[in-house]
């Protein structure tokens, strides 16, 4: 059964046919983030059930993961860690190669973003196959931080992400399919 949040949630999204390629339905959230009601209603169902816990930070995905990212973090009176695309962060960095439903990238981290056993919260909008965020899951990982969850605004469950994260021993929350 849909909650009354799941229902307003998946109104607030837009979906566009055929972008950025032939095939894909886009999932846009610019839609849900306009409205400031869903826009907080979704930041409050993704921190809730960590309030009042010790989370050191959160790692946001560029460029969706940011926006939810950095208010999750405010919430949680949290650091934040920003996850980019290749090439844009400024200082030494950490690097992994993945793949997207609609093709391939490269994702880095500040090599001191994160230190050895810091309580890390993982976000991002939407989980598709499940390789960007397993990339930052390598990312976070390598340099030793500790995952206590990844979380998502949305899931395409046909696409197996929650599966893939969840074979990593990462526990995944995610608020509508
Ligand atoms: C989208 C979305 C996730 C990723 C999910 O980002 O925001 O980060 O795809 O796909 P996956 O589970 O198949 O890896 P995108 O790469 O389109 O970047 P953007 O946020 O910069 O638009
Ligand atoms: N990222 C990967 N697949 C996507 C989709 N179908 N809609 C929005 N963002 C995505």
């Amino acid at each position: 059964m849909t909650s009354a949040l799941e229902e307003a949630l998946l109104a607030a999204i837009r979906t566009i046919p055929d972008y950025p390629r032939p095939g894909i339905l886009f999932r846009d959230i610019t839609t849900l983030l306009g409205n400031a009601r869903a826009f907080r209603r979704a930041v409050d169902e993704l921190v809730h059930p960590y309030a009042g816990s010790k989370i050191d930070k959160i790692a946001g995905i560029e460029a969706r993961g940011f926006i939810l990212g950095g208010a999750v973090a405010h919430q949680l009176s949290a650091g934040f860690i920003p996850i980019r695309k290749k090439g844009k962060l400024p200082h030494e960095t950490v690097r992994v190669a993945y793949s997207l439903e609609y093709g391939l990238d490269e994702m880095e981290m500040h090599v001191d973003a994160v230190s050895a056993g810091e309580k890390v919260i993982l976000v991002d909008d939407l989980i598709a196959t499940g390789g960007t965020a397993e990339a930052a899951v390598r990312l976070l990982r390598q340099m030793g931080a500790e995952i206590v969850a990844a979380c998502f605004v949305i899931d395409l469950p046909d696409l197996g992400g929650r599966a893939r994260l969840e074979a990593l021993g990462v526990e995944v929350r995610t608020l509508i399919a």
